[in-house]
């Protein structure tokens, strides 16, 4: 059974971005894994992983967020940089042979506890009346159609 198991109130209500999020939760639980085997190669293939998904959603999503006037984008985009640096720095501290594995652990699933069930949900609203209408919601979220 996966460590993080994915809850209700993780939901946001938009499928590509809970398909992004449930994503991020695979990782959290194959690093998971990859710790409790003490593989360490494994860690730091999931950490390349991790940041290389991470970099590519946050852009997607800073995006939207931008687009659909969401007035704190800024600030979570802020946070959103600090934490792909933060993935950046434990990958390179696991590269000079630190056991970062506890840090992260915690520091991924308060990512995905915090950050993902209080603040994604915050811009959610704004996505939705942005593009409410438009053919772009159609194609990222079935639930608002
Ligand atoms: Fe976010």
């Amino acid at each position: 059974m996966a460590h993080y198991q994915w809850e209700q109130q993780l939901d946001t209500g938009i499928d590509t971005f809970d398909q992004h999020h449930q994503r991020i939760m695979e990782y959290a639980n194959a690093i998971f894994d990859a710790v409790k085997y003490n593989d360490r190669k494994k860690v730091g293939q999931c950490l390349d992983l991790l940041l290389e998904y991470t970099v590519s959603v946050f852009s997607y999503e800073d995006n939207l967020m931008e687009q659909s006037g969401y007035p704190y984008a800024e600030d979570h985009k802020q946070v959103h940089r600090r934490f792909t640096a933060k993935i950046a720095n434990y990958r390179d501290r696991h590269l000079a042979g630190e056991d970062i594995s506890r840090q992260l652990l915690s520091d991924l699933k308060i990512w995905i506890t915090n950050h993902v069930q209080r603040d994604d949900r915050d811009y959610v609203p704004y996505v939705r009346k942005k593009f409410s209408t438009s053919w772009f919601m159609r194609l990222i979220g079935k639930k608002c159609a």
